[in-house]
């Protein structure tokens, strides 16, 4: 409650979007409601993003209950976490993925909030891409590896609670995944989509990066967590530090707008470069 209070006085002061974390938990009491809630009663004008994850979509989750998830925040738009990985190393998880794909077009043609399809630190490749696209889906947030390691967390939680398969499994698929840059320039030599850029983006000038690389948008989760979790001057001095990082880039390349980033020339070197052309990009 107090991280997403925290975060939505943040999003609103610097007109930031907010994506909530997964709200399958607010969908069983008022109060647990009222955890994900507080963001919009602090953030009445910001883009509040609602979330539910594949599992979810795949046991079966209707349509009136993606509707309260949605009426819960006020959402502005609605993003659908595919989270394989992490469901099969997490002690608890449920690595079910039927259906996800027919239930995605279902929620596009029903719900009418734009809707968001994103990973959560594996990436999102091509292929996956161009069937999202096919989807109708309104944006991708490709997520890709190198930051937040979703099998490392739930191996570590494994550690503590002596489940030695998925410990190895955990240690096996540590690093799993498309690393972002590379994610980000295949899916946006893919598909036309507006794409968001994130996974273990950490200050301003991997933000512009990104921009330059053709992200729409980049979305950060740790590092805000993290300040949250610390204190609201920890987190104001975070947002203080990467708006002067992206403004220092802008200042650099002589780039009045945000915009206009995607229009610099770049060079891509060392292993990504080997992997954009093996790629075909
Ligand atoms: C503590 C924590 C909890 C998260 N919970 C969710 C979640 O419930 N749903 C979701 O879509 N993303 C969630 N995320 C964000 C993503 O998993 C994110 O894509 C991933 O952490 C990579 O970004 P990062 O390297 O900036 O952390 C969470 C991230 C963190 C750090």
């Amino acid at each position: 409650m107090k991280i997403n209070s925290r975060l939505a006085k943040i999003a609103e002061k610097y007109r930031l979007g907010m994506g909530l974390g997964s709200q399958r938990a607010g969908l069983k009491s008022q109060s647990l409601a009222e955890t994900y809630s507080i963001a919009r009663k602090n953030a009445p004008s910001a883009f509040l993003i609602a979330n539910i994850g594949g599992p979810q979509l795949s046991e079966g989750l209707d349509l009136n209950s993606i509707s309260d998830i949605i009426s819960m925040i006020e959402a502005n738009a609605l993003v659908i976490h595919l989270n394989p990985l992490q469901e099969l190393i997490q002690p608890e998880g449920e690595p079910k993925y039927k259906g996800v794909y027919n239930k995605i077009v279902e929620i596009k043609d029903k719900i009418d909030i734009p809707i968001i399809v994103k990973e959560v630190g594996s990436g999102i490749s091509k292929e996956v891409a161009l069937k999202l696209e096919k989807a109708n889906i309104d944006s991708i947030n490709i997520a890709g590896s190198g930051g937040t390691s979703w099998a490392g967390v739930e191996r570590i939680r494994a550690g503590q609670l002596k489940n030695s398969l998925k410990e190895h499994l955990g240690d096996l698929f540590w690093d799993w995944g498309i690393p972002t840059a590379q994610s980000l320039i295949e899916v946006k030599s893919s598909v036309r989509l507006p794409v968001i850029a994130s996974g273990g983006i950490r200050n301003g000038l991997e933000i512009a990066k990104c921009l330059v690389l053709g992200a729409s948008m980049c979305a950060l989760a740790y590092p805000f967590l993290k300040a949250a979790a610390d204190s609201e001057e920890a987190l104001l001095e975070f947002v203080n530090f990467l708006f002067t990082e992206l403004k220092s880039v802008m200042f650099l390349t002589g780039t009045s707008y945000i915009s206009q980033l995607a229009s610099l020339r770049y060079i891509l070197t060392g292993e990504l470069a080997d992997r954009v052309n093996k790629n075909g990009c």
